[in-house]
């Protein structure tokens, strides 16, 4: 068909679109809708234009585009910076992208010098751009709140690390263990977690601009020289893959999922902790809501909810791991739906990251309700077997041993720590060997404190251990 039987009607919204050159019928409105990505990618508006005035200074600096077309392309893009801040920016959905909405505000502006802008480059390398931009900016958040999430848990765990709580296996009482020492899991977690992100900004920080649509251009651009403009640390080095690479959204996810997955595991111990049968601890009233109907009720939706958005994140790895399986070199459609998942799992993490700081400032520790769980527990059972053991009876027996006397307690309701020595040799009695190790200094074994102080080695759960550990995680965050 030659260009004279094009229909009388624009695509709707219009202008012609950049590439419409070569087609005889407009879109469909239902087909411009699906293949747009204004609705969603505006919020890489920034980056966008970041990209763009590093590429015209390049442009500029080769002698591919005047000195005056550079001014030109700086003023325009300043303008429209203000409207897009200002909410004045006219986003239209039959221009489709970011990209191709920016280049036109900018061609109205200034005309022609608009027009040159997009020499030597091409969307594809530009969105790959302008997406690593955004994530960089979005890693670099989320380890500042990593790092105030960190601050928060270790300035409660500094006000326990002498508050003595039941440690679980299977949910069932363990071994007594501070509650400051529980928090220290989940810093390690948490510095896991900066640490994975630290490590995905190092592969995502290289700039695929000057790859163009997949082959590279026949300018003669100056790569690095935009690279230092963006801060990226280097090139991507192959055209092919700078295009379609989407590796670091995936590793982003993934890094992202893995700590919402220590969120979520941190919400479920303060949903348990917080009811009422436990009742360790109290959450302010502002994590909490109440029930239209039970007046009684004082739910803790925001765990629940950070334990159901994990979900959320999840969904957005699997997403994107799908949607890169089957795609052959280099850029296809398909990559523009790399967006919406990446930006919801980015800002799942980081308001989740923001609420929890806070939250973690608020809980009200009940250090009588975990000193009452740990009496019920039998929980310094391991320590009179490894009382036994210290003198002389191998552990095998001294496991029996201790078994038999819980099972004496457990008959008459009461703790270990309630029995008299002569009751305790009673009640170990058919192993042999076993009354005879016990003395008087037994009692103190049985403590909880004696208990705690006795795991006393990095990384044990000894009040001076917990203390150590407390400073040292703080020099980690400087
Ligand atoms: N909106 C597109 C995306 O998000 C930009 C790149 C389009 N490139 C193309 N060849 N159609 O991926």
């Amino acid at each position: 068909m030659s260009k004279s039987d094009k229909p009388a009607e624009e695509p709707a919204g219009s202008a012609a679109s950049a590439w419409s050159g070569r087609f005889s019928e407009p879109v469909a409105e239902l087909v411009q809708r699906y293949t747009a990505s204004v609705q969603f990618d505006q919020r890489m508006a920034e980056q966008d234009i970041r990209g763009s005035l590093a590429h015209a200074r390049m442009l500029a600096r080769v002698g591919v585009i005047s000195q005056d077309d550079l001014a030109d392309i700086e003023r325009g893009m300043g303008e429209i910076l203000d409207e897009i801040r200002g909410g004045r920016f006219e986003w239209r959905i039959d221009l489709e992208d970011v990209h191709m909405n920016i280049e036109r505000r900018l061609t109205e502006q200034i005309g022609d010098a608009g027009k040159r802008l997009h020499t030597g480059r091409s969307r594809n390398d530009q969105v790959a751009t302008d997406i690593r931009l955004w994530l960089r900016d979005a890693i670099d958040d989320a380890l500042q709140l990593l790092r105030g999430f960190q601050l928060a848990l270790l300035e409660l765990a500094d006000q326990h690390v002498e508050t003595a709580m039941p440690g679980f296996t299977h949910l069932q009482v363990a071994q007594p263990v501070t509650f400051g020492h529980h928090l220290l899991a989940y810093v390690e977690m948490a510095r896991r977690d900066a640490e994975r992100l630290a490590d995905c900004r190092k592969r995502l920080n290289r700039l695929p601009l000057g790859a163009a649509a997949l082959a590279g251009t026949t300018y003669p651009i100056d790569r690095p020289y935009v690279a230092e403009q963006l801060s990226f640390d280097e090139v991507c080095e192959n055209s092919l893959d700078a295009v379609s690479d989407r590796d670091f959204a995936i590793e982003f996810c993934a890094a992202a999922a893995i700590a919402m997955t220590h969120l979520s595991r941190l919400s479920e111990e303060l949903i348990i902790w917080m009811s009422p049968r436990v009742g360790f601890i109290d959450l302010a009233d502002r994590f909490c809501t109440g029930s239209s109907i039970m007046p009684q009720k004082k739910n803790p939706d925001v765990p629940e909810l950070v334990r159901g958005k994990t979900g959320r994140v999840n969904g957005s790895l699997i997403s994107l791991l799908t949607l890169m399986k089957g795609q052959p070199l280099a850029y296809n459609k398909d990559n523009q739906e790399d967006k919406e998942p990446l930006f919801d799992a980015a800002d799942t993490l980081l308001d989740t990251l923001r609420i929890y700081t806070d939250m973690v400032s608020g809980i009200r520790v009940k250090p009588e309700a975990m000193r009452a769980a740990l009496r019920q527990g039998y929980a310094t059972a391991t320590d009179l077997a490894d009382y036994l053991v210290k003198r002389g009876l191998p552990f095998r027996d001294a496991h029996e041993a201790v078994a038999l006397a819980v099972r004496t307690a457990e008959q008459r309701g009461c703790d270990l720590a309630d029995f008299s020595l002569d009751e305790l040799r009673a009640a170990m009695a058919e192993v042999k060997g076993a009354a005879d190790k016990l003395d008087a200094d037994v009692a103190a074994a049985l403590t909880v404190e004696g208990s705690l102080a006795a795991r006393n080695h990095i990384g044990g759960t000894a009040p001076e251990q917990v203390r150590a550990a407390i400073g040292r995680a703080r020099a980690r965050l400087g």
